[in-house]
């Protein structure tokens, strides 16, 4: 399968990246409005697969988009120290305006995947613009959060993160959910496995488990200035169920029609992710504290996005 990606900044290089050393995608064609910078990290990157796969990696403009079955977007202003993620809303609005636009022209049938923060409302304003079913736009949501939960979680506990099954829920941002009530380890309660191997599951271990989730980007960020091997790999994960029409269940963002009282919303809940894109989604059994919070992210999301003037 052909995949695009347009913007080809550090997570759009990272993605691709991701995407030949797994050998996930055939070809991968890097757009950027500065053609030098597609084409180095395109080079740079085509060095590495002799190492890795026989993906073909090139870059171009976007008629070399055509026939892309996923395109990627990770085109925008990525965030600053500082700065939170719905802060670059209005700048990559703008931005996507052109994008979307010249994506659906070369390839209408493809299924956009979008990175660009604050990503829940890009997905809803991508959906917007493309004209796509809402199925077939895909924001790559809280599937890096769950994972920095999932990894926080298997340390605590001292089994593998793919042993684990746990969600963050809602917007890829600070008003996260992290689904306590429905957290597992192989299908034990993470309370109850804590408690027969002696590594109790405190409030004290909840809260920092919990604020290590919700603001890892601030402290990389802090760090080195923004984030991009995670969510390159979440980015490539869900190309790949794409790709093997896996049927995988996905915390990924896609406009919902209702969420806790709230209509029309992109945020992420589980979803089974496949060839046509999204199939189906699963509202999880969430206890009364975090469906309250869940209800409190999905306004904020409705919110911002009645505020952008597309
Ligand atoms: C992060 C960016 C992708 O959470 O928002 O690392």
């Amino acid at each position: 399968m052909k995949v695009g990606i347009v913007g080809a900044g550090m997570v759009g290089s990272a993605t691709a990246y991701a995407l030949g050393l797994r050998g996930i995608a055939s070809e991968v064609v890097l757009v950027d409005l500065d053609p030098a910078l597609a084409e180095a990290h395109a080079l740079d990157i085509a060095h590495a697969m002799p190492f890795a796969s026989g993906t073909s990696i090139s870059h171009g403009d976007y008629d070399h988009l055509r026939d892309a079955g996923v395109v990627v977007i990770a085109a925008g202003v990525a965030q600053r120290s500082g700065e939170t993620r719905t802060d670059l809303l209005s700048r990559n609005a703008a931005v996507f305006r052109t994008v979307v636009g010249e994506i659906t022209r070369v390839c209408p049938d493809a299924i956009l995947l979008v990175a660009s923060n604050p990503v829940d409302i890009m997905t809803q304003i991508a959906t917007a613009y493309s004209g796509l079913p809402n199925h077939r736009v895909i924001g790559s949501g809280t599937i890096l959060d769950t994972a920095r939960f999932r990894s926080l979680l298997g340390a605590h506990l001292r089994v593998s993160p793919r042993s684990i099954h746990a969600y963050v829920l809602g917007e890829h941002g600070d008003s996260q959910v992290l689904a306590w009530s429905g957290a597992r380890a192989g299908t034990v309660p993470v309370a109850l496995f804590g408690a027969q191997i002696g590594a109790p599951v405190t409030d004290a271990v909840r809260a920092e488990i919990d604020s290590k989730t919700r603001n890892a980007a601030y402290t990389i960020i802090k760090g080195k200035g923004s984030t991009y091997y995670g969510i390159g790999a979440g980015l490539a994960r869900i190309v790949g169920a794409i790709r093997q029409d896996e049927q995988a269940v996905l915390s990924v963002s896609s406009v919902t029609a209702l969420i806790e009282g709230v209509r029309d919303v992109a945020l992420s809940v589980p979803r089974v992710v496949g060839r046509e894109g999204i199939s189906t989604e699963l509202l999880p059994d969430l206890d009364t504290h975090e469906r309250a919070a869940l209800q409190r992210s999905a306004s904020k999301l409705r919110g911002l996005f009645e505020a952008v003037t597309l």
